[in-house]
């Protein structure tokens, strides 16, 4: 028994198809000898077809297709052969009569010439019970989601149009305002612009969609009239533009007919070949024009409410629907490259019952498709050729055959023609798709960007088109997010690279970012950071648990209480070292050379308790290194960190200085622990204070851990302990460094909030005393423009987080909608927290591109501070970064005034252009900050 063989599919008649041959209908069925077709030699097109049709292919009762050359229908051959639909499919779409030969999706083609009925198609649920209460009606009990993908121009009315465009026609439009009782279209009007689609805007909508829908016939047949009146006389307001092609169209078509109001609530949405749109259960929609191939799940249940001569059943519409108002991106199916195909596209809506291949083999080539593990049905609609499977099994097709192949068959198509051989197929596996096991499948389906290669794929770096590393940072005007309707978007790359999420929103950042040691969500390997091995900040599950728990106790009041002393003594020393103290003006051609050293000493001191100063002596020329000079060589990352290991080996000078450093911290660091542990041990015993650096701090949480039955559990090794203050090292010293430079440069730039700085630093401080730790508090406006700062350069631009098993995530569909859609995040997939996009979106920072350290006032930091992460992960040095950053600000800013530093001819917007922008410099930088300081008359 072959498992590829032609079938002859069934047409089906209706009123709005097109006739003659420029019908793709009628071209497949008249090439493919569809028995049945009269052809009237003296019609139109010369081969006018018996009537407006559409094809069937499935096994679907109203229209069941059978084997090519014999009576029999499909189903009655699958139900003999059930290897060819599979085990595991016949399996799962056991109740949907699988056992018997029927297969779970029914797939057609569509030539339309006049719109369809507004409908839509219930869920599975309704569907079981107008299936019980009206099977004349609703001839079977399953749910029908659809896709339809463009075979030419296409074009269809789908999904309601974002609420606030449809308070817009509200306005513009009076015959269309007519319709709606003045209580509903004022509440509609109140609520239309809310970002959220919460159940109050969708009970507005639906109020307002049953008012039109059940509007009394008299009054909307004299407005309809009055409406086309005014459109035929060319007087539209600029809003109506869209739709009034549209509504005369389905006037002409269906004179007097309530939906032609459905233009102004339903999206619009003109599509070219190779579109496609996916409607779920609820979704109203109506096809308007162009030919199709479109798939379901196998049923034939339509609930009608216009634009048609049918039953139009009103009130299970108005029930029926979901209510969610939004872009029509958010139904687009995005097609990505399928197995290891070169001609192949998949086209993969989020349901379980299909998926459909489009196959277009050049002349002279052929495709390969691997065995799919279920039965699919594919038609020829273009070119000649062949398919040849395993054993010798050829089958020569050509345009308009059809051919049903097999669970398990791996096929070749082989183009014999001069022509492209097109071919679709749609298939369905048994694999959960609900749960979806495959990554670039439920991926893609979701709007978002398709490139050639993935923006941080090594390719995607590399490129010199491409943005590279300055990826985020060029897309922080947020356009990008706004082109496809939604703060999280699908990236797929089509030759290289994984397709990932991207997510600027903060629902969705907390779902991936708000769980605990079991969260779905893990760190992707972060091999720059494991140079001393696993540490707190690339572990996870319980490991992680067990750092975090001889971390977090370090972080406390009495190391800031260090950190900030030696902050204000650092300032101090650097005045003094740099010979400051006594000059009335400084020029600063870089000020990331102090910012940089400031930040190192600090983490240096308070990190790792070096005693080190700014004017730590340089060792001779060509002596040994000193432990701070390696502490620094290691700390500044060199971009060998992210090369194979076997890199660092290499002859070369640097990267030999590099290794001694490695090897002297190393043995240094051992030393130190053992000496540190018995200090500590000493000072426990009775009952003394010892030194607040976190290094010390750690020893002597994990001692006592280590003594205590209860805690034994909670400890680090040698090892470990190494790893993690190396790590700290890291993850301080660059971040800080660059958001103090971006600090200076903003308020150099913004001499007015500098201004307002300086004055709560004069009030709170004044110049007769040194800033103390308790000042913090009070010094809330030195914090805010820190934040701000770092809001607008974000160290930390953006982290990534791979789905450990598959995950559902609540997206929110559309900006405007408030609507949320359920997206299957696959195992392996990986989301990308776009920080720069979330800091800079208008959703949650208004003028988000102005400098205005005045947002940051109030209680709400912790919520909008998204530089240092959320949830149970987040940055555990956030206190240690702030306090230090509003010690030094104080200091520098209660002395000096800072300006930009300008070139020879440059004016302040020059320099503005030239400084307030970012550079990769292994965290995301400002560019180089020339500032001129002129010291302050004292008060
Ligand atoms: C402006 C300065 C800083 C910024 C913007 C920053 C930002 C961040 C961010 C975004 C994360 C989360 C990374 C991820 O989940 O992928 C993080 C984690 C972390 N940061 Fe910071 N950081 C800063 C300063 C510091 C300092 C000064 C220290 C230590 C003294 C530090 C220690 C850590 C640690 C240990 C973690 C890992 C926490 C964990 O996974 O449990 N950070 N930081």
């Amino acid at each position: 028994m072959t498992a590829v063989f032609k079938i002859v599919p069934t047409t089906q008649k209706y009123d709005w198809g097109k006739i003659g041959l420029s019908s793709k209908v009628a071209q497949y069925a008249v090439a493919a000898k569809v028995p049945g077709f009269t052809l009237d030699e003296g019609g139109t097109d010369k081969l006018l077809l018996g009537g407006q049709l559409q094809l069937w292919m499935g096994t679907h009762t109203s229209g069941p297709s059978r084997l090519l050359g014999s009576d029999v229908a499909l189903s009655e051959h699958l139900a003999l052969h059930p290897e060819l639909i599979g085990e595991k499919v016949v399996e799962k779409f056991r109740e949907a009569g699988a056992g018997q030969g029927n297969l779970p999706f029914l797939f057609k083609v569509l030539a339309i010439e006049k719109a369809l009925s507004i409908q839509t198609h219930p869920d599975k649920k309704t569907a079981e019970q107008l299936h019980k209460e009206r099977p004349d009606v609703y001839k079977d009990a399953n749910h029908k989601p659809e896709m339809a993908l463009a075979l030419t121009p296409f074009t269809a009315m789908c999904g309601f149009l974002p609420l606030s465009q449809i308070a817009i026609f509200l306005i513009t439009t009076p015959e269309f305002a007519a319709l709606i009782p003045p209580t509903i279209a004022s509440s509609f009007v109140s609520i239309s612009s809310s970002n959220i689609s919460g159940p109050a805007e969708k009970a507005a909508l639906k109020d307002l969609f049953a008012a039109v829908m059940t509007a009394e016939e008299s009054a909307f047949k004299t407005q309809l009239q009055k409406l086309v009146q005014r459109y035929e006389a060319r007087e539209v307001q600029n809003a109506e533009d869209g739709v009034r092609d549209l509504v005369l169209r389905l006037h002409s078509q269906f004179p007097g007919d309530i939906g032609v109001f459905c233009a102004f609530m339903l999206n619009y949405v003109q599509m070219g070949p190779g579109d496609a749109i996916f409607l779920a259960a609820g979704e109203p929609h109506a096809y308007v024009t162009g030919d199709i191939i479109e798939c379901m799940a196998t049923s034939d249940n339509v609930i009608r409410a216009g634009l048609t001569p049918k039953l139009r059943d009103i009130p299970n519409l108005v029930s029926g629907l979901t209510y969610g108002a939004g872009d029509a991106r958010r139904h687009m199916v995005q097609p990505v490259g399928w197995a290891s195909t070169a001609y192949t596209k998949l086209y993969d809506p989020p349901i379980p019952e299909f998926s459909v291949l489009q196959v277009l083999v050049p002349p002279a080539e052929s495709e390969a498709h691997p065995a799919v593990d279920g039965p699919s049905i594919a038609i020829v609609t273009g070119g000649t050729g062949a398919l040849e499977w395993e054993a010798g099994g050829r089958l020569n097709v050509a345009k308009g055959d059809v051919v049903f192949v097999g669970a398990g068959t791996a096929l070749k198509v082989v183009n014999s023609g001069d022509a492209e051989l097109a071919m679709y197929r749609a298939f369905v596996e048994a694999q959960n798709r609900d749960l979806c096991t495959e990554v670039g499948i439920t991926v893609s389906y979701w709007p978002g960007l398709r490139c050639a290669v993935a923006p941080f794929s090594l390719l995607g770096v590399l490129n010199p088109i491409n943005p590279g590393v300055m990826w985020h940072w060029k897309k922080r005007s947020f356009d990008f997010y706004e082109q496809y309707g939604t703060d999280t978007v699908s990236v797929v790359p089509i030759l290289s690279g994984k397709p990932a999420f991207y997510t600027a929103n903060l629902e969705v950042i907390h779902q991936v970012l708000g769980g605990g040691i079991n969260s779905s969500w893990v760190k992707p390997r972060l091999s720059a950071f494991n140079e001393w091995g696993t540490n707190v900040l690339t572990a996870e599950g319980d490991i992680w648990l067990r750092h975090r728990r001889v971390i977090q106790p370090a972080f406390n009041n009495s190391m800031y209480a260090l950190v900030w002393e030696q902050t204000v003594l650092m300032y101090e020393a650097m005045m003094q070292g740099e010979k400051w103290c006594d000059q009335k003006i400084v020029e600063i051609p870089v000020l990331q050379e102090y910012t940089s050293k400031l930040a190192f000493l600090i983490i240096a001191i308070c990190g790792f308790g070096m005693k080190t100063s700014w004017t730590e002596e340089k060792r001779e020329k060509g002596g040994e290194l000193t432990i701070a000079e390696a502490l620094r060589l290691v700390t500044t990352r060199s971009p060998f960190s992210h090369f194979p290991k076997w890199v660092s080996k290499l002859p070369i000078k640097s990267l030999r200085t590099l290794q001694t450093a490695h090897r002297m911290l190393d043995g240094y660091m051992k030393a130190q622990i053992n000496e540190r542990v018995a200090i500590i041990q000493k000072q426990m015993n009775l009952d003394e204070e010892g030194d607040r650096d976190v290094f010390s701090l750690m020893v002597r949480a994990n001692e006592r851990n280590v003594h205590s039955a209860h805690d034994q559990k909670s400890t680090l090794t040698d090892d470990e302990l190494i790893a993690n203050v190396f790590l700290l090292l890291f993850a301080g010293y660059e971040t800080t460094a660059h958001s103090l430079a971006a600090t200076f440069a903003l308020l150099a730039a913004h001499p007015e909030a500098q201004e307002d700085v300086h004055r709560q630093i004069m009030d709170v401080v004044g110049c007769d005393r040194d800033p103390r730790v308790g000042d913090y508090h009070e010094l809330d406006k030195v914090l805010n423009v820190f934040y701000e700062a770092s809001r607008m350069f974000p160290a930390s631009f953006a982290s990534t987080r791979v789905a450990a098993e598959d995950v559902e995530l609540k997206v929110p569909a559309a900006f405007d909608s408030g609507e949320h859609a359920t997206i299957v995040a696959p195992k392996g997939t990986s989301i990308v927290i776009d920080a720069v996009a979330l800091q800079y979106s208008p959703r949650y920072y208004s003028d988000p591109t102005q400098f205005n350290p005045s947002r940051w006032e109030g209680d709400n930091k912790v919520e909008l501070v998204a530089g240092f992460s959320y949830g149970p992960r987040n940055c555990l040095g956030r206190r240690f970064a702030t306090t230090e950053a509003v010690a030094f600000l104080t200091m520098w800013l209660r002395d000096w005034k800072v300006e930009p530093l300008l070139e020879k001819g440059e004016t302040i917007e020059d320099w503005r252009l030239k400084v307030l922008d970012a550079r990769f410099f292994l965290v995301l930088a400002i560019k180089d900050v020339p500032i001129r300081l002129t010291r302050r008359t004292l008060v």
